[in-house]
């Protein structure tokens, strides 16, 4: 029996001492001290024995054990330590897997998608343009006077080669213009930049859909419908809008474009400063002088305009009260956006 007892033990030291992984580390467990090992048939095998007899031995299994669970949290510490890719096992297809974190779509995508599929449902196609693009087409062709503040240094930022960062989505208007006849009915998503500090309201880059329909009998009724039917699909069918007189070089005339607050449904609050109002961006009916500068005849068509910012309308979604989250990629903030709303 003695000798059992001491093969069993150096058996078991030299079996522990070799495996390789967590998982052998439970198995050697079980083998040697769980229910069916042969330490624990001993134990009841205790009756067998003379009565004064009985504490030493059950002494000495219980020695054993302590001996075996020893051996077993030293070669659980090695393993540990040793780290468990560069030990004698290479891989345990039994271990459970690293937990792989699934991306989302950050709340500017989510919105503009949405946006788009609202203008593609009112039959806008979509056009593209570049964020690197020239004078001509971000102020030129816009109309826009030589010593027009936006020009300005302070404002745009100038890339080499006489090139500059679109500060605007009009620049898709002359794109499309230069390349298509009328019809045109057309959206334009993208980025924008401009030399802004960012703050709760303002960022240097941030995102615009510009809207451009060209045709024959285009009138500034076109132009409040439109707006009126995204307001509506966008935010709910009791939003309101507005157009009020403003002045762009490439629109005449031009407007500012509200809906009313999706906060407070008008009434006033925080959020829209308590006019009732909310300042979506830009618009107007297409300037007769940006159609001569394309060789479209301003006699025979017209057109109208508009620039929204995506940011406001991610903000407003999303109830986010400071535009720079939308670009500090915090993902604990992110996080909270996930799913569509
Ligand atoms: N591009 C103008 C802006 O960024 C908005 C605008 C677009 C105005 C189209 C009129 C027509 O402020």
């Amino acid at each position: 029996m003695q000798e059992q007892l001491e093969n069993l033990l150096t058996e078991a030291r030299a079996e522990i001492a070799e495996c390789g992984g967590p998982n052998d580390i439970l198995n050697l467990k079980a083998k040697y001290l769980g229910k069916k090992s042969y330490l624990n048939s001993l134990y009841s095998r205790m009756k067998e024995l003379e009565p004064e007899q009985r504490p030493a031995f059950g002494n000495q299994l219980n020695q054993i054990r302590k001996q075996i669970e020893d051996f077993l949290s030293t070669r659980s510490t090695q393993i540990k330590e040793l780290g468990w890719q560069k030990s004698k096992v290479e891989m345990d297809p039994t271990m459970p897997g690293y937990p792989l974190e699934r991306g989302g779509s950050h709340p500017l995508s989510i919105i503009r998608r949405q946006i788009d599929e609202v203008f593609i449902s009112m039959g806008f196609e979509i056009a593209e343009g570049n964020d690197i693009e020239d004078e001509f087409h971000n102020f030129d062709a816009l109309n826009t006077p030589l010593d027009h503040p936006s020009r300005n240094l302070a404002d745009t930022f100038y890339v080499e080669g006489g090139k500059l960062l679109r500060t605007q989505t009009s620049t898709v208007q002359i794109r499309v213009m230069e390349n298509y006849k009328p019809p045109i009915k057309i959206i334009s998503p993208g980025r924008c930049y401009r030399n802004d500090k960012p703050d709760p309201s303002h960022s240097p880059v941030f995102h615009q859909v510009e809207a451009l329909v060209v045709d024959k009998g285009i009138n500034m009724s076109h132009l409040q419908d439109t707006l009126q039917d995204f307001a509506s699909i966008m935010f709910g069918p009791e939003v309101k809008s507005r157009i009020r007189p403003h002045f762009f070089p490439f629109t005449e005339p031009s407007a500012e474009m509200d809906i009313s607050c999706v906060s407070c449904r008008g009434t006033g609050c925080r959020i829209c400063k308590n006019s009732g109002w909310l300042e979506m961006g830009g618009a107007g009916m297409v300037d007769p002088a940006v159609f001569e500068t394309l060789g479209i005849d301003s006699e025979i068509y017209t057109g109208f305009a508009f620039g929204l910012g995506i940011e406001r309308i991610a903000m407003l979604k999303y109830n986010i009260p400071d535009m720079r989250i939308l670009f500090e990629n915090d993902l604990r903030m992110l996080r909270q956006f996930r799913g569509e709303r």
